[in-house]
This record gives C-alpha cells, sequence and structure tokens, in this order.
C-alpha cells in the first residue's frame, strides 16, 4: 500500500490561520505588532527566494517586517553594525541572518552577537542550550519545530519508537536529535544519529521507525535502506537537472520518494512537506518573541 502522504502545506496553513487570529489579537489588544527582520549577504538564488518567502509569509500574518539584502563583499564590521541596530530597534523582535553567508563571514560571530530574546531561529548558545536541558523559555529551531509538529498532526507518538537522524548539522540534525530525546509528550523516542562518518548508514536507517533525513544529497535513501512502514520525514531540497522540466530543472529531496512512498507508512513530499512548516514556525517564534518583549501571555 502506497505511503500516506503528511502534508506539510496543509498542516503549515492551519498553523499559520491560527497565528493571523494570535495576530490580529495583539493588535486589537494590545496595540502590538510583532517584527521580524531577515538579512541575507550575497546574492544566492535559492536563499533569495527563501528570505522573499519568509517576508512574503509575514506581510500576510500581519506581521511587520524589513529585508536588508548586503552586497556578497559585506565585511563582518558591516553586519555586526547592523545586528546592533536590529537588537536596539523596538519594531524588530525577530532577527534571521539567512544561511549560509559568503565565505568572509564568520557565522559563529553573527550569531552570538544576535540578542539571544531575538534569535527566532535559536541559534544563540543560550537557546540552543536552553532547548538542550528541556527549558520551554528560549526558542525551538524552525526546521526541528516543524518536523515535531508535523509528527504531531499526524498523530505519530515518537514515545517509545527508534527515530533514527542522518545528518548532524547545528540547523536539523543536532537539535532534532535534543528534541526527540526529550523527556517530554511528544518525544521520548530512542534517538540514534548517523552522518558522513557513520561506516553503515544503511544498518541504521532500516531500524528506524522515524526516519529524518537532512544531508543534502539527492534522493540518497532508497527502499532498500528504509524499513517497511517507516514514518519517513524527507528535509532535502536539491536542485536536479531536468531537460524536461520548463526551468531546466527540478527539486528533489534527500529520499527516493516514489520507491521509499512504496514501503513507508508515512511519507513527506518534496516539496509541500518540511519546508512549509519551517516557515510556519519562524513565524510561531517571531510571535513568541514579540509576546515576551511585552510580558503577554
Ligand atoms: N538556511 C537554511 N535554513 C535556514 C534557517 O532555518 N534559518 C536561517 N537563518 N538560514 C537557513
Amino acid at each position: 500500500m502506497p505511503a500516506e502522504i503528511i502534508d506539510g502545506k496543509a498542516i503549515a496553513a492551519r498553523i499559520t490561520a491560527e497565528l493571523a487570529r494570535e495576530t490580529a489579537h495583539l493588535a486589537r489588544s494590545f496595540n502590538v505588532q510583532p517584527g521580524l527582520a531577515v538579512v541575507l549577504v550575497g546574492n544566492d538564488p535559492a536563499s533569495q527566494t527563501y528570505v522573499n518567502t519568509k517576508v512574503k509569509k509575514c506581510h500576510e500574518l500581519g506581521i511587520y517586517s524589513e529585508k536588508h539584502v548586503l552586497p556578497p563583499e559585506t565585511t563582518m564590521a558591516e553586519l555586526l553594525q547592523l545586528i546592533d541596530q536590529l537588537n536596539r530597534n523596538p519594531k524588530v523582535h525577530g532577527i534571521l541572518v539567512q544561511s549560509p553567508p559568503p565565505p568572509q563571514i564568520d557565522e559563529g560571530k553573527v550569531v552570538a552577537a544576535i540578542d539571544p530574546s531575538k534569535d527566532v531561529d535559536c541559534f544563540h548558545a543560550v537557546n540552543v542550550g536552553k532547548m538542550l536541558i528541556g527549558d520551554t523559555d528560549g526558542f525551538v529551531p524552525c526546521t526541528p519545530y516543524g518536523i515535531m509538529k508535523l509528527l504531531e498532526y499526524s498523530n505519530v507518538d515518537p514515545a517509545g519508537k527508534h527515530a533514527v537522524i542522518v545528518g548532524r548539522s547545528n540547523i536539523v540534525g543536532k537539535p532534532m536529535l535534543a528534541l526527540l530525546v526529550q523527556k517530554a509528550k511528544g518525544a521520548n523516542a530512542t534517538v540514534t544519529c548517523v552522518h558522513s562518518a557513520t561506516p553503515d548508514i544503511g544498518a541504521f536507517t532500516r531500524q528506524a521507525d522515524i526516519l529524518i533525513v537532512a544531508i543534502g544529497k539527492a534522493e540518497y535513501i532508497t527502499a532498500d535502506m528504509v524499513k517497511e512502514g517507516a514514518v519517513v520525514i524527507d528535509v532535502g531540497m536539491n536542485r536536479i537537472a531536468d531537460p524536461n522540466a520548463a526551468r531546466g530543472y527540478r527539486n528533489v529531496g534527500d529520499v527516493a520518494y516514489e520507491e521509499v512512498g512504496a514501503k513507508a507508512a508515512k511519507i513527506t513530499p518534496v516539496p509541500g512537506g518540511v519546508g512549509p512548516m519551517t516557515i510556519a514556525m519562524l513565524m510561531y517564534n517571531t510571535l513568541k518573541a514579540c509576546k515576551r518583549h511585552h510580558g503577554i501571555a
């Protein structure tokens, strides 16, 4: 039987509809508008698309947004100056610097310069630490948070299940590990993380009840690497050449969707799976930052 499709677009729409109602309530009852500043250094086409989508979503939900596009040769000092200005701007509750930046930019230093109370990406060490110890006072990073919500809305309870994460990035793999292992409702999984130094990745992925793949390799996970009835979450977004496509390419995930879909119980499509959830949770974090700033519960 083909897998049930986990429709990230539909789930994200339900979450953002609720956030739009909340934004209207904040305006009506408190005269407050959440604000997000998005910073892009350079002209990477994929990053430009992501940033524009984020700004558009803010507009749809009634969130104030600022887009700062800096030239590829921007220096650290210039970027840090902008961060400082945004940290002090009362209209801005969330700051996001699109990753990856050009090579002269030290991403660690940039993240460290963001006021942790405005760190809606949850990249700052203070917020990463809070997440790890299960302190809900900080933020949860957008993509892993979106995946937790996908599982929740699809009635997949990770408790007691074996979750295998493929990839150990700071943006997805590591925080995913921290969230799924928490002693908390919607978590409580047994978690394995495999990566580029793991000798036989398939030996681990075949044991997964929940398989989360974020390694940035097109269609890397094939049917022989997946257990019958697994829940498969594909975080990948890779451009591959396709002479039949109007643009000359198409986007595929890290999972060979057709063959794995024939074996899995549930699977996320690419696009329309994890991507829309990342943006929905960014909006959620921006509202959270705003409410915290104004002391609204
Ligand atoms: N690049 C890819 N994903 C993300 C994300 O969630 N946040 C930021 N800032 N950059 C990204």
